[in-house]
């Protein structure tokens, strides 16, 4: 069942190891003290990763659109908050205007659900268009209720893709391939991986400009962060040289924690200024939102958790990383 599979836990638990506490042996001096809240805080105060947090000023309006800058959403640790951050990214960045397109690269299709898509009903997909020839990217493209982002969905039939693909001339291509002829008509593709790093992910990161790396602020957050970045490397030697770590954006943070801080001055400590200086709060809106199919910039429009993602639009937008 579709559903089942889409309530599916995401990675079990790994055990404490020395190498894993090691990783989070961070000082007390470094951990920020004192923190003010996510998006509450002004320019020039310390942010929640300790360091001033730079103006993000609300971008102009553009006067044409496209070409796509394109940016995968990647962990292979499940429930980190990749969907939840594509889904309200992809808004927030609609809010200021840009044409966003979604990209749902995950056969649980959470991110189709979080639009309130029927998965099971459809008759195309991301899957259709790449293992099949002959379909219009345009013809599977959905419009959202929120102006401005669409959404290519997916469903279980995704699942199958990797497989399939194994034997595909340039298998690693085909996503760039599928989403070439719609990148004019788009300022910021967000592609919603899957939880592997498997020849699906390898296809967004193909196709990519970008990668968000979304971390949960908990005590493993950076077991497996290496093996992702080793990755990016290799996709960036071998297939994509275009391809940059756009930031890492900590997620489901608790002020209220020693632990969450640890956890974010931690990540501070090993990945500098690859680190948003925008962090997402843990709160309850966000799996309300996606209950009620709806990004939480709409749902709950000026709760603190919205303006996080706004933060996050603007600061990818300050900093280059979208248009
Ligand atoms: N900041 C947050 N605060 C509270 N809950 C959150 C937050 N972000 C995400 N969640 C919830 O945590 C769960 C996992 O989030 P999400 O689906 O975005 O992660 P994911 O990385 O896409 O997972 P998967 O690897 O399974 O695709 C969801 O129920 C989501 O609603
Ligand atoms: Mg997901």
């Amino acid at each position: 069942m579709e559903s089942e599979a889409m309530t599916s836990a995401g990675d079990p638990q790994p055990a404490l190891t020395e190498a894993t506490t090691l990783e989070l042996g961070v000082l007390e001096s470094s951990i920020p003290q004192a923190l003010p809240g996510t998006e509450t805080a002004g320019a020039g105060q310390l942010g929640v990763t300790g360091r001033p947090l730079p103006e993000f000023p609300v971008p102009a309006p553009l006067s044409t659109h496209g070409p796509a800058r394109i940016i995968a959403m990647c962990n292979q640790k499940g429930g980190v908050g990749k969907t939840t951050t594509a889904i309200n990214l992809g808004a927030a960045l609609a809010e200021y205007g840009r044409k966003v397109l979604l990209v749902d690269f995950d056969p649980q299709g959470a991110l189709s659900v979080g639009f309130g898509v029927p998965t099971h009903e459809l008759d195309v997909t991301i899957y259709n268009l790449l293992v099949e020839r002959g379909h219009d990217v345009r013809d599977v493209i959905k419009h959202t209720r929120t102006e401005g982002l669409d959404i290519i969905p997916a469903n279980i039939d995704l699942s199958a893709a990797e497989v399939q693909l194994v034997g595909e001339v340039a298998r690693e291509q085909i996503l760039a391939r599928v989403l070439r002829p719609v990148l004019d008509d788009y300022d910021v593709v967000l592609i919603d991986c899957q939880p592997s790093l498997g020849l699906l992910t390898v296809n967004a990161l193909t196709a990519a400009h970008g990668v968000v790396i979304p971390l949960e602020c908990e005590f493993f957050a950076m077991r497996g962060v290496a093996l992702l970045v080793e990755t990016i490397e290799k996709i960036t030697d071998r297939l994509n040289p275009r391809l940059q770590v756009d930031g890492i954006l900590p997620t489901m943070y608790d002020g209220r924690t020693l632990h969450s801080r640890e956890v974010v001055a931690s990540v501070v400590e090993h990945f500098g200024e690859q680190v948003f200086h925008t962090v997402i709060s843990r709160t309850v809106k966000f799996p309300d939102a996606t209950l009620a199919a709806e990004p939480i910039t709409t749902y709950a429009a000026t709760h603190s958790g919205a303006n996080a993602y706004r933060q996050l639009a603007r600061e990818l937008i300050a900093r280059g990383d979208a248009a």
